[in-house]
C-alpha cells in the first residue's frame, strides 16, 4: 500500500506569523498515522523546519531550478532548498506551468535536478476545463505524466498529484467516478513503466479539498491523500483534512 500523505501548498502565502498555524497543527497530530507536509513560501523554510524542531511535519519547496547554481536571478535550487531542511519538492504546479511556461520536459529536468540533492517529487498533472469538455482528459493527464516523471524514481522519491486545473481554488470537484477514473489511469501508467515500484508511488488528488468533502474523496481507490491550497493555510481546517484521511 502506497504511504498516506496530506499535503500543504501554501504557494505566495504566509509570513513569520504564519508559523502558529505549524504550532497549533503540530498540537493536535503529535503522533500522525500519515504523513504530512508543509510546502511554504522558500523564505518560511528554514524558521519553519526550526519551528516543528524534530516533530511530525516536513517541510517542502514549491518549485526548483533544473541548474544546481548558476546566473539565474530569483531562481531557487533544489540543494539550496534541502540546505534550508526542505525534504520534498512540489514540480508541475499548473500554477508554474501557466505563469512560467513550464513545460514537461523542464519539469523532469527539475525532477532530476531535485533528485539529486536527496529531495522528494511531488509532480503535478492535471487538464483544463477545455481539455475536459473535449474529452481529452486521460490523454493529457498521460502525456504530462510521460514527460514530467524522471526514469529510476521509487515510491521513496515520487509522489504524484492529479489536479484538475479548473477544480484549483474554484471550490468546484469533480465527481468521485472521474476522479476515480483519473488515478485508476495513472496507477496502471505508473505499474507500466516502474513495476511494483509503481504500485507503492503515492496518487494524490488536488482542487479545492475542504474537511467537509475529503473523507468522499480519500474513499476513492488510488487515492492516497491529498495536495491542498488554500485549506492548508488555517490548522483548523488542514487539521479537519489530515483527521480524514488518518480515518481512511
Ligand atoms: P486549492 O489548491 O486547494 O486551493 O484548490 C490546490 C493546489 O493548487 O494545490
Amino acid at each position: 500500500m502506497p504511504r498516506k500523505l496530506a499535503a500543504g501548498n501554501w504557494k505566495m502565502n504566509g509570513d513569520g506569523a504564519s508559523l502558529a498555524e505549524i504550532d497549533a497543527l503540530l498540537q493536535a497530530h503529535p503522533a500522525p498515522g500519515i504523513d504530512i507536509l508543509i510546502c511554504p513560501p522558500a523564505t518560511l523554510i528554514e524558521r519553519m523546519v526550526r519551528r516543528i524542531a524534530g516533530g511530525a511535519i516536513a517541510v517542502g519547496g514549491q518549485t526548483c531550478h533544473t541548474a544546481a547554481s548558476g546566473a539565474h536571478t530569483g531562481d531557487i535550487s533544489a540543494s539550496m532548498l534541502a540546505e534550508a531542511g526542505a525534504s520534498h519538492v512540489i514540480l508541475g504546479h499548473s500554477e508554474r506551468r501557466a505563469d512560467h511556461g513550464e513545460s514537461d520536459g523542464t519539469i523532469r529536468a527539475q525532477a532530476e535536478a531535485a533528485l539529486a540533492a536527496g529531495l522528494r517529487t511531488i509532480i503535478c498533472v492535471g487538464e483544463t476545463e477545455a481539455e475536459r469538455d473535449a474529452d481529452v482528459t486521460l490523454e493529457v493527464v498521460g502525456g504530462q505524466l510521460a514527460g514530467s516523471v524522471p526514469d529510476g524514481v521509487t515510491a521513496g522519491t515520487l509522489t504524484v498529484a492529479y489536479e484538475p486545473v479548473w477544480a484549483i481554488g474554484t471550490g468546484r470537484v469533480p465527481t468521485t467516478d472521474q476522479i476515480a477514473q483519473v488515478h485508476d489511469a495513472i496507477r496502471a501508467q505508473l505499474v507500466d513503466r516502474f513495476g511494483d515500484a509503481g504500485a507503492e508511488m503515492a496518487i494524490l488528488y488536488g482542487g479545492s479539498v475542504k474537511p467537509g468533502n475529503a473523507a468522499e474523496i480519500f474513499a476513492v481507490a488510488n487515492v492516497d491523500g491529498a495536495l491542498v491550497g488554500g485549506a492548508s493555510l488555517k490548522a483548523a481546517d488542514f487539521s479537519g483534512i489530515i483527521t480524514a484521511l488518518e480515518g481512511a
